[in-house]
């Protein structure tokens, strides 16, 4: 560090367990960027301030986790469309005192899957599970990879429903109902879970039966913790091919690096920096 330090940052309540500064600090050793990277405990009171502060500091750049994620759009210039469509912000670029916020969550799990399981996704059929924010974050990024169809399935259906129908229709994501999952998975080529069932410590359970999965389509989880859920370990024991969610928050990252600097972020690097700090 010295006069010159680019200065980035991520921002949360709680934001001490992130594992972003480890892996976005090791981003910019590998690169040789002059650049450094810290959490700060941002609690909701103080979010207006704490942009101002990026404004001021000039900050170049800045990660937005949980709880500040929907609300940070109101305090940015512009906002991208695709931050738009997944409803929430996760990451800024200072561009010469322009704040713009993107959503890097949705493409970086895109980008995750398709790098380490399924590299064509167009044509294919794929299941969504659950209908909560996260649901909503991968939805318009898996949508853009012209899929055959997307189905979202909920518990709750009428939240599969209403989510599905706050998209265009062009991008032909509807509902499927949760009784009708037994029939609509066996015909899937991917099924994403993005509920929280199966997170630690509820570690024995799965969002649905995995003996409805389809051999050799690919099961997938938003989970990270536990690295390979019920879920995915029983999809595995059936034949399919499985992604963890990992892959999501190395990504999200890579693409966060990336924009702020406009170089490929050295992602394996960043992901055995985040593998060794998780023990
Ligand atoms: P997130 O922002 O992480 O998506 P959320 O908005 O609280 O979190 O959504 C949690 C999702 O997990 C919801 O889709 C929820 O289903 P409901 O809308 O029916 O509550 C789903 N979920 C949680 N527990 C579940 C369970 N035991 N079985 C099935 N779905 C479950």
């Amino acid at each position: 560090m010295d006069s010159y330090t680019l200065l980035y940052g991520v921002i949360g309540d709680p934001v001490r367990h992130s594992k972003s500064p480890i892996m976005l600090n090791e981003a910019f050793r590998v690169t040789r960027i002059n650049g450094a990277y810290a959490a700060f405990h941002v609690v909701p009171g103080s979010l207006e301030q704490a942009i101002a502060g990026v404004r001021g500091l000039g900050f170049r750049g800045l990660n937005v986790t949980i709880p500040h994620k929907i609300e940070v759009m109101r305090y940015l210039d512009e906002v991208s469309e695709g931050a738009r469509a997944a409803g929430a912000v996760n990451t800024i670029v200072n561009d010469n005192g322009r704040l713009i916020g993107y959503n890097t969550d949705g493409i970086g799990y895109v980008r995750s899957l398709k790098e380490e399981v399924e590299p064509e996704l167009a044509g294919k059929t794929i299941v969504v599970l659950g209908a909560g924010g996260a649901a909503r974050g991968i939805l318009w990024a898996l949508a853009q990879e012209n899929p055959a169809r997307i189905l979202v399935a909920n518990r709750t259906e009428a939240k599969a429903a209403e989510l599905a129908a706050s998209f265009p229709p062009e991008l032909r994501i509807s509902a499927a109902s949760w009784s009708s999952l037994r029939d609509v998975c066996s015909s899937a080529d991917v099924v994403v879970n993005t509920t929280s069932v199966g997170m630690f410590p509820n570690v024995d359970e799965t969002p649905i039966d995995p003996e409805w999965l389809k051999p050799g389509s690919v099961a997938s989880d938003l989970i990270y913790n536990p690295l390979k859920t019920a879920f995915l370990q029983e999809a595995e024991k059936r034949g399919c091919r499985i992604h963890g969610g990992l892959g999501m928050f190395i990504y999200q990252g890579a693409y966060a690096f990336e924009y702020w600097t406009g170089q490929a972020a050295p992602v394996d690097e960043m992901r055995e920096a985040v593998l060794e700090s998780l023990g």
